[in-house]
């Protein structure tokens, strides 16, 4: 029997995914939910759980790769509307995990709080960003975090304090629920000086990253121990800036990212990240931690092949 029988009116069925990421490689999704509000929320991952159907959550798409083979499973995207609500109490803000996370950040400036800019030209959704802990070198989301509320993949609502949220550099424990909203602890602070933040920092990525294109942000995490260069200066070092596979290019701007054109496919990124980790790891003794997330993707067609042992 169809397990959504009760809740088609937003669950459909081989919905392609690639329109709905910034790659724009990749198959369908099994199965696709919009639902409605937080009750259809509910329902639909309490029905998934019951039989057994694996779930993610799809935000804008902006660092995630889908296979090419597509994803079993739900995939739950929250639609604008009931999921992307914003509120303002004085200093703290409630917002919905559907809102965009540049409109919230432009917001907060016009509205002359502080504590977002360093968020400035960090794409995707507010929930994405709380599940990733979004950040760069000027701050993370985790330092303005008060409260995350959402639902566990079993459908039981939850709100975390922030020392139950996990956040980590690039991840949290967020990583397994399906965030709805948050409330953030923001400062006063003047509109013009916050306007300058955000432009000073859109302007040193603009001139650094290929913010235009067809990618994903950065595709591997720095390492966190020390005397580790940046991926991206490592990946650069090893040349291979402008090298291609297939519709897949390292950036020449930035060699952390991935871009893709025309005719990519995500079998062609796959291999890039496969050929970059392979050489990291044998030229510089160093494992390239992903960043972005990948969908249906077997282990390993991401890790770098076994060096043939010399006898
Ligand atoms: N570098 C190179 N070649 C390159 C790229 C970088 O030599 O092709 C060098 C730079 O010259 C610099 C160092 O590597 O000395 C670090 O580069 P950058 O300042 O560009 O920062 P990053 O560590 O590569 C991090 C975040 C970005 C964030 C920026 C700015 C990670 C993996 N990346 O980049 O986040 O935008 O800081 O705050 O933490 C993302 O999360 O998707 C992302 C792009």
């Amino acid at each position: 029997m169809l397990w959504y029988r009760r809740l088609e009116s937003f669950v459909r069925e081989q919905i392609p995914l690639a329109p709905l990421t910034n790659y724009r490689v990749g198959g369908p999704a099994e199965f696709f939910a919009e639902p409605p509000g937080e009750e259809a929320l509910r329902m639909v991952l309490r029905q998934a759980a019951e039989e057994e159907i694996p779930v993610r959550v799809l935000g804008r798409g902006t660092n995630l790769l889908v296979s090419d083979a597509g994803v079993r499973g739900l995939v739950v995207r929250l639609p604008a509307g009931e999921f992307s609500g914003l509120e303002r109490y004085g200093t703290r803000l409630r917002a919905g995990a559907g809102h965009s996370l540049p409109a919230l950040v432009k917001w907060s400036v016009a509205q002359g709080l502080g504590g977002l800019e360093c968020l400035a030209g960090v794409p995707g959704t507010v929930g994405a960003a709380l599940r990733m802990n979004a950040g760069g070198k000027y701050g993370e989301i985790r330092s303005r975090v008060r409260s995350v509320s959402g639902f566990t993949r079993a459908g039981a609502p939850f709100r975390f304090e922030p020392h139950a949220c996990g956040f980590v550099y690039r991840g949290s424990a967020l990583k397994d629920c399906i965030v709805t909203r948050c409330e953030l602890e923001l400062e006063e602070g003047s509109s013009a000086l916050g306007s300058e933040r955000v432009r000073g920092i859109l302007d040193e990525k603009r001139a650094t990253q290929p913010l235009a294109g067809r990618s994903a942000g950065c595709v591997f995490k720095n390492s966190r121990l020390p005397g580790v260069p940046p991926a991206g200066r490592i990946i650069d070092e090893l040349g291979f800036k402008g090298q291609r596979v297939g519709g897949a290019r390292v950036s020449s701007l930035h060699a952390n990212f991935l871009v893709c054109d025309g005719n990519a496919h995500a079998a062609d990124v796959l291999e890039l990240i496969r050929r970059i980790r392979e050489r990291a790891a044998h030229e510089r003794g160093v494992e390239l931690e992903l960043e972005l997330e990948a969908w249906g993707v077997r282990d390993e067609e991401l890790r770098p092949r076994a060096v043939p042992q010399v006898a």
